[in-house]
């Protein structure tokens, strides 16, 4: 598995050029494309990077990636990143590792986005890996009433699970914000959840990305398959 997310990686690389302004992934996928980058750098090439966790920070930094934040510039050329889930309309699961807020913003900041992933990824609905919604804390039932409701009204339910590190304490994203993972099971109607989510007051994100992603490159047994938007 680890071979393929690596071949995935290798292929989203080949649309990097001298020059570019990166959103950097998060995740054992775009790690490798992290990797793989820094080699480009070392030959030589010149790119600037925006990493999407402090985990990638601390690697590209390690890999001396040169990087900036979206207070320096305005856009980025395109972000390379990993994903849960991925349907055929290229809409996502994200924040299976907890970085879906930076993850979203630098996606949105950017003219593209490749998702590298192997083809267990692809799937024919979104919903089986439980979505990840980062939320505030304070008034967390409040919150949860109103997902509730969000599920319901877009015809999907099930249980909402606090994410919960390795070390069995509340697992606390790079935003200081909780994580419910959500388990719905099949998502007849992903961007009607995603707009019931959106303006609950305390989620302040959640892992559905509709429409932000424009090129897919999953990596399987067979080869490479590079599906666009
Ligand atoms: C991080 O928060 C996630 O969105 C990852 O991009 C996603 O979970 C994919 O991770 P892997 O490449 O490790 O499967």
């Amino acid at each position: 598995m680890d071979a393929l997310k690596r071949q995935a990686a290798a292929k989203a690389l080949e649309h990097v050029r001298d020059g570019m302004q990166l959103g950097l992934g998060t995740g054992s996928t775009a790690k490798h494309f992290v990797d793989l980058l820094g080699e480009k750098v070392a030959a030589g090439m010149k790119v600037v990077g925006v990493p999407t966790s402090e985990a990638t920070r601390i690697q590209a930094e390690q890999c001396r990636i040169p990087l900036t934040t979206l207070d320096v510039i305005d856009r980025l050329d395109l972000t390379v990143d990993g994903a849960d889930e991925v349907d055929g309309a290229l809409n996502l699961i994200k924040g299976g590792g907890g970085a879906l807020l930076r993850e979203k913003i630098v996606a949105a900041a950017s003219d593209r986005m490749i998702v590298i992933a192997d083809e267990t990824k692809w799937v024919d609905a979104l919903g089986r890996f439980p979505l990840p919604v980062e939320v505030i804390p304070f008034g967390l039932a409040a919150t949860q009433r109103m997902m509730a409701k969000a599920f319901a009204e877009s015809g999907v339910s099930g249980q909402m699970v606090i994410r919960k590190g390795k070390d069995g304490h509340v697992f606390v994203t790079d935003g200081g914000h909780w994580i419910i993972d959500a388990h719905l099971g099949r998502i007849a109607d992903a961007p009607r959840l995603a707009g019931l989510l959106n303006p609950i007051p305390g989620v302040v994100e959640h892992g559905l990305f509709i429409g932000l992603a424009t090129t897919t490159v999953l990596a399987g047994a067979q080869g490479i398959r590079v599906i666009e938007r």
